[in-house]
C-alpha cells in the first residue's frame, strides 16, 4: 500500500462524510500492520458535540474488527478549508494509544503519532 493510494482512499471516504452542520468533510484511511485498510468519515449530529471525527471512527472500526497494530493513517479534508488539515487533539491521543510510531499522512506533510502529542496523558 502506497501513501498515495492511502490518501486516495481517505479522499473517497471524505465524500461519504455526514457533515450537514459544519460542511467540513473529512476522510481517513487506517492501514493495519497486516495490510488491511479501514476507511472512515466524520459523522455529525444535530447535538453538535456528538460529532465523531473520521480518524476515531477509523480506529473504532479497526479495533472492533480485531486489529490493534497500525502502520499509518491518511487524513484528508475536502475543499479550500480542508487544505493542510491535521488530526484534532482528541484524535492525536487516540492514535498515540495504539503506537507513537504510527505514520500520520496528510496531503502536505507527514508526522509520527507520538510527535503530534508529545506530552500526552499516560496512565503509567
Ligand atoms: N473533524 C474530523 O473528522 N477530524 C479532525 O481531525 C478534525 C475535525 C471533523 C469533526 C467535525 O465533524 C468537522 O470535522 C468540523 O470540526
Amino acid at each position: 500500500m502506497t501513501d498515495r493510494k492511502l490518501l486516495a482512499l481517505a479522499r473517497a471516504a471524505a465524500h461519504r462524510a455526514y457533515a450537514p452542520y459544519s460542511r467540513f468533510q473529512v476522510g481517513a484511511a487506517l492501514l493495519a500492520s497486516d495490510g488491511s485498510v479501514f476507511t472512515a468519515c466524520n459523522v455529525e449530529n444535530s447535538s453538535y458535540g456528538l460529532a465523531m471525527c473520521a480518524e476515531r471512527v477509523a480506529v473504532g472500526k479497526a479495533v472492533s474488527e480485531g486489529k490493534r497494530s497500525f502502520a499509518a493513517i491518511a487524513v484528508v479534508a475536502l475543499g479550500k478549508r480542508g487544505k493542510r488539515v491535521r488530526p484534532c487533539g482528541a484524535c492525536r491521543q487516540v492514535l498515540a494509544e495504539f503506537g507513537a510510531k504510527i505514520r500520520v499522512i496528510c496531503e502536505d506533510a507527514e508526522f509520527e503519532a507520538g510527535e503530534l502529542l508529545p506530552e500526552r496523558f499516560r496512565l503509567k
